[in-house]
């Protein structure tokens, strides 16, 4: 199920990709000119391409307009501007009346998008998690950390501890979500979702903690202040304004980390410098994570994270069928389901699991090795006793 949910989302966004590269190259003004007879170099040193039976050099031109220019497509109607044209501003630009209940969206959610991010937002499986970030821990934002201890883990990059606007997250939800089918929802829907999200993410607005009988509108959601707001930018444009920030930019330490050692800017061979910056080479983009910058507000990559790691195999794989009732497989944690498939002896409930039973395809469906799969399966034995 997860595996053909990512190759929708992957073709989704290709089309999404193009369907923005082809508007965004139907300028009309920049066109270029061509006309239908002989290349003459224009004013500017360009050329003007002759078109001849409709085609341009080896290009077919669209005969809505012979003669006109080269095109690749039509030019947009304004309408069609206007749809793409969907920011939702801070401000409020752009934000619809609407409301929604945290009861509705936790509804919602249930149907539409746990699948993907997980009971109450927790993620896994390859999907973000929408809440886990606490926004009590305001001390970790990216302005801490890369300013006054550059050592201290980042702000968690969810939601609610990171994003600087909620207006990101309505217009995310509405454009984007749920991934396979976004577009769907009505404006009070994602009020819905939107007051859910703050409620696990246990935000208040105004004052007024988001719990469970909480009614969102645009009224409210406008006065959402998100912890992590100011998180972004270094408060050096205090009271004496101009000069503190030149005293923070003067100092390399301020951006670069206390313990990287440049008193003065590097002109000459920077890369050997003891800096945590560092150029992407060609071939290396994959052994380098994140590309480009200093890196100190991204978890940090645990010893597990290299080679198999059951857990993450078992989130990837399994949970979909084994982690809730409904799916006719036995639930890890069920006690008593596990005590009953066990009856069968572990050699056997290793052996259905490689060849499948019923319900249960051989391997689950997953691509892993067969010793992986065995100790998938005592993960999951493990974790229901
Ligand atoms: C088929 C799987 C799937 C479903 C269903 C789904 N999402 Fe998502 N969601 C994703 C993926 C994948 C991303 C990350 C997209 C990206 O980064 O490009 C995401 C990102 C998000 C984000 C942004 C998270 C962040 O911090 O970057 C929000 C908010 C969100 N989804 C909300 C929802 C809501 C609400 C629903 C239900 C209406 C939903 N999603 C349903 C897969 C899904
Ligand atoms: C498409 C849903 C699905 C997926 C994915 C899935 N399972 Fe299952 N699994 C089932 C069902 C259904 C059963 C119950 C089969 C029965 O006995 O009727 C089951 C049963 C099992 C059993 C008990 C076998 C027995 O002898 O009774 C094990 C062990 C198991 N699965 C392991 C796994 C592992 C490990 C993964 C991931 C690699 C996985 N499953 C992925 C549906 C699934």
């Amino acid at each position: 199920m997860f595996k053909l949910d990512r190759k929708i989302i992957i073709s989704a966004s290709v089309a999404l990709s193009v369907a923005l590269f082809s508007v965004g190259c139907l300028d009309n003004e920049t066109s270029p000119k061509v006309s239908n007879s002989t290349a003459k170099a224009s004013i500017d040193g360009g050329v003007y391409y002759p078109i001849v039976k409709d085609k341009t050099g080896p290009y077919l031109v669209n005969p809505q307009s012979i003669g006109m220019k080269i095109n690749n497509g039509r030019v947009p109607t304004a309408n069609e501007i206007l749809a793409w044209d969907k920011d939702i501003m801070p401000d409020g630009t752009g934000l619809p009346e609407g409301s929604g209940s945290v009861e509705d969206g936790e509804e919602i959610y249930e149907e539409q998008c746990i699948m993907c991010h997980g009971d109450f937002g927790s993620g896994g499986g390859g999907y973000p998690s929408l809440s886990k970030g606490n926004a009590q821990e305001l001390q970790k934002t990216l302005t801490n950390n890369r300013w006054k201890d550059p050592d201290a883990e980042g702000p968690t990059r969810v939601f609610g501890s990171y994003w600087p606007y909620a207006s990101t997250m309505w217009w995310y939800i509405r454009d984007g979500m749920p991934h396979t089918r976004s577009k769907t929802l009505s404006n009070d829907e994602t009020y819905a979702l939107s007051a859910y999200m703050l409620n696990i993410n246990e935000m208040s607005i105004d004052g007024v903690e988001v719990d469970d009988e909480y009614v969102l509108d645009r009224e409210k959601f406008l006065k959402i202040k998100m912890p992590n707001q100011n998180g972004f930018v270094p408060n050096i444009d205090g009271a004496s304004g101009s000069e503190d920030v030149r005293k923070f930019y003067a100092n390399p330490a301020n951006f670069g980390g206390k313990k990287v050692k440049i008193s003065q800017r590097c002109m000459k061979d920077c890369q050997k410098t003891t800096a945590k910056i560092r150029r992407i080479q060609n071939g290396g983009i994959s052994s380098f994570n994140p590309p480009m910058s200093v890196a100190k507000d991204l978890p940090k990559k645990e010893a597990s994270d290299m080679g198999f790691n059951v857990m993450k195999s078992y989130e990837n794989n399994c949970l979909a069928c084994h982690g809730a009732e409904g799916m006719g497989a036995p639930v890890v944690g069920d006690k008593d389901a596990w005590a009953e498939v066990m009856k069968k002896g572990l050699d056997a409930v290793h052996k259905n699991a490689l060849e499948g039973i019923n319900g249960m395809p051989a391997k689950g469906g997953a691509s892993v090795s067969d010793g992986e799969l065995k100790q998938l399966v005592d993960y999951m034995i493990e974790k229901s006793k």
